[in-house]
């Protein structure tokens, strides 16, 4: 889906990225990890067009985005939804309001908002504070917000900067669990993080970049160490939503499993009230498959 092959960008004298190249295919989950002034936004900024490299090239589901003219440039970032560390959400405007804007730009019809907005809230759980304002939100809430605000267009790749830089640990971990289960139901993942034990618990694939080089891309941790199975108790969803079954139901948790962990009865979802399978499979055929 993203390609960098031989990627050069210097900005003068300093460095930004040396001769990168990576290859991200499409539904996979990559943490960019790095010292600071590594080159990790460097790459995302690559990534949305925000600037050219000197060399190299830089293929976005298909296309070689350092050919395409100006006119193009909306076309590619509509189909990328980003998430920061300070969630940049509007705080004159609700929580539907924030996910409907971030739609009204890209002139999506109001039809479109109407039916969208309330189902991205569904999926990240914060659809019962739909006409709250961001300051009357924890900072996981807001974070969940910025996250439904990224999904609204549709993309087929979230770029995440630092999402659980503000958070404390357990929501940062819940928000790990809602980035999980949105690739896993298709949604391409780009995390640039810091946050160690984040990464050595995720065990996915880890890009790290030292100086502008790609130094280490290999699946595992934040280290150069494979974890240890006995690591692997991690699991999505789990600790976040045992109790709940409607956030159990939509992040596919297996009551089963659950249990067995556990040891004792879990909540199970009412499978007549939420219908988990339609709304799975309308997040799945949402998306256009112009980036496959
Ligand atoms: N606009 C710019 N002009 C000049 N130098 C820049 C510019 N942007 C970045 N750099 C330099 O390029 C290098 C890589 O910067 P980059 O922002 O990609 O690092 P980073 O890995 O995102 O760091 P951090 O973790 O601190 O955000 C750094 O040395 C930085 O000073
Ligand atoms: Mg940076």
């Amino acid at each position: 889906m993203i390609v960098f092959n031989n990627v050069t960008k210097k900005y003068g004298e300093n460095v930004g990225l040396i001769d990168a190249s990576v290859h991200i295919k499409s539904g996979d989950f990559v943490f960019l990890v790095g010292p600071s002034g590594a080159g990790k936004t460097t790459f995302i900024r690559l990534i949305l067009k925000e600037i050219d490299p000197d060399k190299g090239r830089i293929v976005l589901a298909g296309r070689d985005i350092t050919r395409v003219g100006r006119r193009e440039i909306p076309d590619i970032r509509q189909k990328i939804g980003m998430v920061f560390q300070d969630f940049r959400l509007l705080e004159k405007k609700t929580v539907y309001e924030n996910v409907a804007f971030a739609m009204e730009v890209l002139h999506k019809s109001r039809k479109e908002i109407r039916e969208r907005v309330p189902y991205v809230l569904e999926l990240v759980d914060i659809a019962d504070k739909a006409n709250r304002y961001p300051s009357e939100l924890s900072a996981g809430e807001q974070q969940r917000v910025g996250i439904a605000r990224a999904l609204a267009n549709k993309p087929r790749m979230l770029i995440c900067d630092e999402p659980t830089g503000n958070l404390d640990p357990i929501t940062a971990m819940d928000i790990m669990a809602l980035l999980e289960q949105i690739n896993i139901r298709g949604t391409t993942i780009l995390m640039v993080t810091h946050a160690k034990d984040i990464v050595d618990k995720m065990n996915k694939r880890v890009v790290a970049i030292d100086h502008g080089h790609i130094v280490r891309d290999e699946e595992g941790s934040y280290g150069y160490a494979r974890q240890n199975e006995s690591d692997d108790l991690y699991i999505p969803g789990f600790t976040a939503f045992m109790d709940n079954p409607v956030k159990a139901a939509t992040m596919q948790l297996d009551p089963d499993l659950a249990e067995a962990i556990l040891g004792k009865t879990v909540a199970r979802p009412d499978p007549v009230e939420y219908d988990v399978d339609s709304m799975l499979s309308a997040y799945l055929d949402g998306g256009e498959d112009i980036y496959e």
